[in-house]
């Protein structure tokens, strides 16, 4: 698995996922992704109740590598706390935008294949906008895939790193 495309003209399922800081901006960022056409799964939370993020980024991020979706939007109030969670996942790309040059950039260069904002940092517009960025780049390769092959080399440097010490 190459942990999910997107930015190509097409239908992509697409992840979404939150705390309890973003359950209304997801349900309009849901809505707004499935009016571009787009599949939509949920991943909750769906409650006010206080929950804890790194659940929800581990379990998004779980879907996005295993190709369950093609990729996935995490926000929680910074957008930073889910995305680390998620970026614990091997073949996990989770970056946090709050305008659009960087939502289109971390596609170009970095192959993302999570986009993370905070529902405490971005408005509703913006927060449409970086989504519509995003989903709108395509990875530009060349240079720029020697960089991203360098992240699965970390990943992997560093299980066994791990094996290594136990
Ligand atoms: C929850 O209060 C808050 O810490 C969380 O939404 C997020 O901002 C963490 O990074």
């Amino acid at each position: 698995m190459n942990g999910g495309t997107c930015g190509v003209v097409q239908i992509m399922k697409i992840g979404i996922g939150n705390d309890h800081s973003a359950v209304e901006m997801k349900q309009q960022i849901k809505e707004y992704i499935e009016s571009l056409g787009h599949e939509v799964v949920n991943y909750g939370t769906d409650t006010a109740e206080s929950c804890h993020y790194p659940v929800i980024g581990e379990t998004v991020g779980r879907a996005v590598a295993s190709g369950e979706v093609d990729c996935a939007v995490l926000i929680c109030g910074t957008g930073v706390g889910i995305s680390i969670a998620a970026n614990k996942v091997d073949h996990v790309r989770a970056a946090v935008c709050s305008d659009t040059t960087t939502a289109r950039l971390v596609k170009e260069h970095n192959n993302a294949n999570i986009i993370a904002f905070g529902a405490r940092i971005v408005g509703i517009e913006k927060a449409k906008d970086i989504v519509k960025a995003y989903l709108d780049a395509d990875f530009q390769g060349g240079r720029h895939a020697v960089r991203v092959d360098m992240f699965r080399e970390i990943e992997l440097k560093n299980v066994r790193h791990e094996m290594n010490r136990m």
